[in-house]
This record gives structure tokens, C-alpha cells and sequence, in this order.
């Protein structure tokens, strides 16, 4: 086995129950499955999941920093967003947690994958999947003004897209509303080629919106050959 590999499955047993385990298991065979039958671009898992799966790392370091964050932070938050869940393996680990999840993604092959995962979700542990509600959509288009998320956290991962500098600065907006925020600067937009860069634009952040933005894990993208940093963003 490769040293990062077995690094990241030594994380994975400290910080996932076993039932977060079995359940991870079951979502990793399904979406090979789904893979093997429907091939990359229709099952939704075109590059960034079939990477993934060829390397066992569907479950990043990063998501596994994300679930022990959370962990420590319960009551400083009410509910969770997870913008651009993708296939839902980080939503199903953190319903496990008990948190409240919204979890939405704009991609129709990802969402539909998504779905499937929470059906497993729910033979594993129903009150988890009751846990959870998901929404298709662009955020922060997906936001309704009757949603109340000044109490919740959010989830900004691997968010790496290309849209306007409007719709950046709206998408920002839109994230510094939350109480809470775990950030992946590093792939914000546009993937950051270092650790300079990334932590500028924490710092452009925590003064833009006046917040204070703390670096509290770093992370490896073996399957890139990349690394980064997480940050939680406060106001
Ligand atoms: C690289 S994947 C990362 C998925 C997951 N967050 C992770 O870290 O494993 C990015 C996902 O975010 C979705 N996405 C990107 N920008 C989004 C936005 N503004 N609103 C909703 N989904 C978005 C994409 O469709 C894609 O499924």
C-alpha cells in the first residue's frame, strides 16, 4: 500500500464510528458499480470521482478534518450548507455525526448520484438519512430569502468553477452570512498553486467581510499530487 494511502485510511479509522466505516464502504462499492455501468460522463463521476475511486480516497483527508471540526464545534452552529456536495459522501458522514445537513449540487449527473447514495444512507441508518434535505441548484442561487442561516455553517469544498468576478463576490457574499464557515481556500474558484496565495485570499476574506479566518488543518490530494489547507471562518 502507498504511505498516503495508508496515512489516510490510519485518519479515517480515528475519526469515522464504525458504522460511518460500513456505510463509506457500501457508497464506495455502489459508485464503482454505477462507474462500471454507466461510464464516466453519464454516472457523474467524470474525472474528479473516478480519480477518487481509483485510488480509494472517495473520503479525502480534508473531509475527515471537516467531520472532526464539526465535531468540536457542536453548538456554535445549527444546521449545516454543503455547497457542491457532489456525490454525497461527506453529507452521509456528517448526518452519522447527527448534524443537520442541506446539501445541494448544480450537476445533474453528481445529484443524481447523490440520490442513490442516500438510499444506501438510509439502509444503514434511516434517522440519518431523515437528517438531511437536498436541493439542486446553483449556490447562492439555491438560497431562498426565507432561509434563516445566520445560526448555520457552511461548507465551501473544492469549489473550483469559472464565473464572472460578479458572481464570485456574490457567491462570497453570500458564504460570509453564516455563522460558521470551513473554507478550502486553496480551491476556491480557481486552484491555488501555493500556500502564499491561498493564504492571501483567506486574508483578502477575513478583511473584506471583517471575520476572523484561522487555518486549522492542512491536507493531501494524493490523487493530484496536491496539497492544501482547511480554514474556519468566524464572525
Ligand atoms: C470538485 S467537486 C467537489 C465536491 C465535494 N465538495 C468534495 O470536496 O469532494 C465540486 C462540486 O461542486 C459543484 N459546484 C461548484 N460550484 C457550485 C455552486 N456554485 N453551486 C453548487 N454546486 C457547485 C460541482 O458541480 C461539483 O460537483
Amino acid at each position: 500500500m502507498h504511505p498516503t494511502q495508508r496515512l489516510l485510511n490510519d485518519r479515517r479509522n480515528e475519526v469515522l464510528s464504525e458504522v460511518q466505516q460500513r456505510t463509506l464502504a457500501s457508497l464506495e462499492t455502489a459508485l464503482v458499480d454505477r462507474l462500471a455501468t454507466m461510464g464516466e460522463d453519464a454516472s457523474g463521476l467524470y474525472s474528479y470521482y473516478a480519480r477518487k475511486l481509483r485510488r480509494g480516497t472517495l473520503l479525502s483527508e480534508c473531509d475527515l478534518s471537516v467531520l472532526a471540526a464539526l465535531r468540536e464545534r457542536v453548538g456554535q452552529f445549527r444546521r449545516v450548507w454543503e455547497i457542491g456536495s457532489g456525490v454525497g459522501q461527506l453529507t452521509a458522514m456528517l448526518a452519522l455525526d447527527g448534524h443537520e445537513v442541506i446539501a445541494f449540487d448544480r450537476d445533474t449527473g453528481r445529484y443524481a448520484a447523490m440520490t442513490e447514495n442516500l438510499d444506501i444512507l438510509e439502509r444503514h441508518d434511516p434517522a440519518a438519512r431523515g437528517r438531511i434535505s437536498t436541493r439542486f441548484g446553483s449556490f447562492p442561487a439555491v438560497l431562498d430569502e426565507k432561509d434563516d442561516i445566520r445560526a448555520d455553517a457552511v461548507l465551501v469544498l473544492g469549489c473550483s468553477f469559472t464565473a464572472s468576478k460578479m458572481e464570485y463576490r456574490a457567491f462570497e457574499d453570500a458564504v460570509a452570512r453564516f455563522a460558521l464557515g470551513l473554507m478550502d481556500f486553496p480551491r476556491l474558484f480557481t486552484p491555488a498553486t501555493n500556500g502564499e496565495e491561498w493564504r492571501q485570499r483567506a486574508r483578502d476574506f477575513a478583511e473584506r467581510y471583517r471575520v476572523a479566518v484561522v487555518p486549522i488543518a492542512n491536507y493531501r490530494i494524493p490523487e493530484l499530487g496536491k496539497e492544501g489547507e482547511l480554514f474556519v471562518v468566524a464572525g
